[in-house]
């Protein structure tokens, strides 16, 4: 059997007014690669910030194996508005996730950044400003980033919102290689269905006041689209 790296047990999750999860359940098991599907306002970002510790369950439990200190989490949130004068080069941008400041980084580290650049296909515009790329190219930045300290758990908040098909495929196949590669759990947000189906092992289907947890192989999209209400 494959061990849990979190369990998620009756959780319950209300807001004044506003109960977003009521007894959810489910597993993200070690070297998995979850998604999370349901159309906007279901919870998606609340859950994940729930895992991240940042808002306390209002029922219920989310226990962490071997406990919450060493799981190493790489994140990468849904907004980020970096416009065109952002000053920080690609090689920059991923060294926020080191202790330094570039300049100073040890060795070690620099091999980090440039073992991080290599994986998300980054190293020849390493020097550019982000603010400069095209929008596959940050997403990759974002990832980067968030894979700089080699993470066992990837966290992606709709990554691929704003993206074009080719992109979006490109960003996944990344994601997919560090799950088989290197072993890092993933968890992915999207209210893409046929994207999920593609990459995702596990699927966690919400919808108001329901949930649906299982394995993808035994479902097609259009029982996904049952399950979340999300059109496709
Ligand atoms: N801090 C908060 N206070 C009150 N309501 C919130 C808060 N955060 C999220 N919500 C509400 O919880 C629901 C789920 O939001 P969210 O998790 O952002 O959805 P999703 O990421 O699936 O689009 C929404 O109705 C949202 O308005
Ligand atoms: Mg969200």
């Amino acid at each position: 059997m494959t061990e849990p790296l979190i369990a998620v047990q009756h959780l319950g999750i209300s807001f004044p007014n506003n109960q977003v999860f009521k007894d959810l359940d489910f597993n993200i098991e070690q070297g998995d690669f979850l998604t999370v599907i349901g159309e906007n306002g279901v919870g998606k970002t609340t859950l994940i910030r729930a895992l991240l510790g940042m808002i306390k369950p209002t029922a219920g439990q989310i226990n962490y194996y071997p406990s919450k200190k060493a799981i190493k989490v790489g994140y990468v949130p849904q907004f980020r508005n970096l416009d065109q004068e952002y000053p920080l080069t690609i090689e920059d941008f991923v060294s926020l996730n080191l202790k330094g400041w570039r300049p100073w980084l040890s060795k070690a580290e620099r091999q980090q950044v440039a073992t991080a650049l290599a994986v998300t296909n980054l190293k020849k515009i390493r020097q550019r400003p982000l603010g400069m790329v095209s929008g596959g190219e940050k997403q990759r930045a974002y990832l980067a980033q968030a894979i700089v300290q080699a993470p066992q758990l990837l966290i992606l908040d709709e990554s691929t919102a704003s993206l074009d098909n080719e992109m979006k495929y490109e960003l996944l196949n990344l994601v997919q290689n560090l799950n088989q590669t290197s072993n890092i759990t993933v968890f992915f947000v999207t209210p893409d269905l046929p994207l999920a189906k593609q990459y995702a092992k596990h699927y966690l289907a919400l919808k108001p006041g329901q949930q649906q947890f299982g394995a993808l192989a035994d479902m097609s999209v259009e029982q996904l689209k049952e399950v979340t209400n999300v059109n496709v």
